[in-house]
């Protein structure tokens, strides 16, 4: 099977290429008493494989690899396409990018080709070629891993004539994208397909990157367009594998945030697996990791994904690297297992001596011994997986609430310009992912195009952009009994950025039942007050919309500003189902008593009802339940009484009534 691996994968990137060939032995020996099974190799070695043009060297790796074969290694095998070496800027200098300001680049970091460059292409499908025509067959290759963290437009002016033509296929006339960009505003009518230029500084764009822009049809499609373009330098590398070895899953990293530039959504379909690089903040709430692990999980409908890199102690490229607490490594890399990842990975199993990383942490540090803590707590782990790997690898999370995230409406949204400049997507998607993981409500992260009919109740926050069909798509849903949120910005555009005329929301208007006049914006250090129905009285922030209601009941009105005692937050009967619009940005306390309500209306399961700063998650597999039970914080908490009576799997013993502090349960009936 394509989408499955052998095994729970422990281990990382491992780059022996930077080390005399006599440390591997000793290095093994050393992952082996912390039961890792597995390396990341290969991920950065073009110099090395290709050291000049066509004259390949397979020496050093045909070595590692014969290495952790011998020792029974599960490979992860990257193709090294992700930094150029220096000798293509020389000779080819169209490979590297043209950044947003318009400067090309040097010889120098990585992930900096340009995706239109045909010696790029020509110069990584060869390597890509050469690699998978030697190691295919091998046995220990348990994935292959395309180039490293896609990510990073280009602006150069083979992207541009790239773009024209991707735009003369998508509008066939000028007339059609003309109008599509709405061009008549400012005199932008564009004459012949040529005068098309890139959107970016020295263009129509302005401010950081993908923040704001003149024509926003234009920045939108140039960032489809890119998008595009390196999932097509993606599946050029995963074809050519595919010719010599249809049986390995093949796939690409991701990083945190998540990355705003790769539609992870459009790339899904040919990754095999999902792998997801994650880097919590110092002082992120831990809901964002589970949230970003739940986006993962629903990439491919649930399909368990790769947790493919994370630090065993510290990263190098935070502002502040505090170290992690006795037992907070342990309980972070089971919040990825928790929420669907079958594999463990680290960045990095050894640290170098030198270059740009030798700060980040590493199952080996810089002291290259086994007597410490950080040491005994990667050892545990492995342990811990080596155990019960088989009882979760392969278990599916179920969920009767989703969450719709869209790249389409990532950019859009965060490109509006008025009203307020503090629009930002993932917090305002965050605000709700929040209060389902507090109400310990399981959610499913899913896109625009997934299926809404599985779930009791689909959130869709700031839903800006509703492109052709989606208005459809949802009162379908709704009108069939489905229940439906959404909130202020939302509905009001077409996927060309244009607005829907006849009042907002727009296309969301006759599922909701109202109609918005005009938005507020609260200004910094400003709120409104909102009243909601059952007497909660909280503050509201961002936007406060003007709802007249034509249909819908109200919930909640504003009870401060000139419009007190108009709707804030409403609900509408829409054939079978329900529709509710949150027309503000409620404080925590507000959108909490919203969310709840509407979870308690409908009987959506919670894994528990009582109030505890406990994380609690489901995997299920072959009819049984696993709860992970997450202490993510210093202190120790008690069990919720729920859960007393089941067997925890870590310690082979009843489950205890308190969790210490990074506390972690496995409990089954
Ligand atoms: C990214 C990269 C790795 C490494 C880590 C460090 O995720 O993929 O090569 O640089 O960051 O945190
Ligand atoms: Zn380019």
């Amino acid at each position: 099977m394509k989408n499955k691996l052998p095994r729970v994968l422990y281990g990382g990137d491992y780059n022996p290429d930077q080390w005399p060939a006599n440390t591997w032995a000793k290095d093994i020996q050393v992952f082996k008493q912390a039961e890792i099974n597995s390396a990341t190799i290969n991920v950065f070695s073009w110099a090395a494989l290709e050291p000049s043009e066509g004259v390949y060297d397979f020496h050093q790796l045909d070595a590692i690899i014969k290495e952790l074969s011998d020792n029974d290694f599960s490979i992860v095998l990257a193709t090294s396409t992700a930094v150029m070496p220096a000798w293509m800027f020389k000779n080819y200098p169209d490979v590297a990018r043209v950044d947003y300001q318009g400067r090309r680049h040097n010889f120098g970091q990585r992930h900096n080709f340009c995706p239109s460059s045909l010696n790029y292409q020509h110069l990584a499908n060869d390597l890509v070629d050469h690699l998978a025509k030697r190691y295919a067959g091998n046995q220990h290759i348990v994935a292959w891993h395309v180039n490293n963290e896609y990510g990073g437009n280009c602006y150069c002016d083979n992207c541009v004539k790239a773009f024209r033509l991707w735009l003369k296929k998508r509008y066939q006339t000028l007339a059609n994208l003309n109008k599509a960009w709405d061009n008549a505003v400012w005199s932008h009518t564009i004459h012949q397909w040529d005068e098309i230029v890139a959107p970016n500084e020295l263009g129509d764009a302005w401010g950081p990157e993908g923040s704001h822009t003149i024509v926003a049809g234009l920045s939108i499609d140039y960032l489809r367009f890119q998008s595009e373009s390196l999932h097509h330098l993606y599946s050029n590398e995963k074809n050519i594998i595919e010719q010599y070895d249809q049986h390995t899953p093949v796939m690409t990293n991701v990083h945190s945030a998540p990355n705003k530039m790769i539609d992870y959504q459009e790339w899904a379909k040919d990754q095999n697996i999902i792998a997801y690089d994650s880097y919590p903040f110092y002082d992120e709430p831990w809901y964002k990791p589970a949230f970003l692990y739940d986006l993962m999980r629903g990439l491919k409908q649930g399909q368990p994904f790769m947790l493919m890199e994370s630090t065993p102690s510290q990263v190098n490229w935070q502002p502040y690297s505090p170290m992690k607490r006795p037992g907070q490594m342990r309980a972070t890399e089971f919040q990825a297992v928790a929420h669907g990842a079958d594999t463990v990975q680290f960045f990095q199993l050894k640290k170098a001596t030198g270059g740009s990383e030798k700060f980040h942490g590493a199952v080996i540090a810089h002291s290259q011994r086994t007597d410490t803590r950080a040491f005994r707590e990667v050892a545990q782990l492995g342990h811990d997986l080596k155990k019960f790997g088989n009882d979760f690898i392969g278990s599916r999370v179920s969920a009767k609430v989703a969450l719709v995230f869209d790249w389409a409406n990532f950019w859009s949204y965060e490109y509006v310009a008025g009203i307020s400049q503090d629009f930002n997507y993932v917090d305002d998607i965050l605000d709700y992912y929040k209060q389902l993981y507090r109400l310990h409500v399981p959610v499913d992260v899913i896109s625009v195009d997934d299926d809404f009919s599985k779930y009791d109740l689909v959130v869709a926050p700031v839903l800006y952009m509703v492109k052709t069909g989606l208005e459809q798509k949802i009162e379908d849903y709704v009108k069939h009994g489905g229940h439906f949120v959404t909130t202020y910005m939302s509905g009001l555009v077409d996927e060309q950025d244009n607005v829907y005329l006849g009042g907002y929301p727009g296309a969301l208007k006759k599922l909701t039942g109202i109609w918005v006049e005009e938005s507020d914006a609260v200004t910094p250090k400003k709120t409104v007050k909102v009243s909601l129905d059952g007497g909660l009285t909280c503050d509201a922030t961002l936007v406060c919309d003007q709802i007249h209601l034509e249909g819908a009941k109200e919930l909640g009105h504003y009870a401060s500003e000139f419009y007190a005692g108009t709707p804030a937050v409403t609900i509408n009967q829409f054939g079978k189902g329900q529709a509710w619009y949150v027309g503000t940005r409620l404080d925590d306390q507000g959108l909490g008593k919203v969310m709840a309500d509407i979870i308690h209306q409908l009987g959506i399961q919670q894994l528990t009802t009582s109030q505890t700063p406990l994380e609690i998650t489901r995997r299920q597999k072959d009819g049984k339940d696993l709860t992970f039970i997450l202490n993510l914080s210093n202190q120790e908490e008690t069990l919720t009484a729920d859960f007393q009576n089941e067997h925890d799997l870590l310690t082979g013993q009843p489950a205890a009534n308190t969790v210490a502090p990074w506390g972690v349960m496995i409990l089954t009936k």
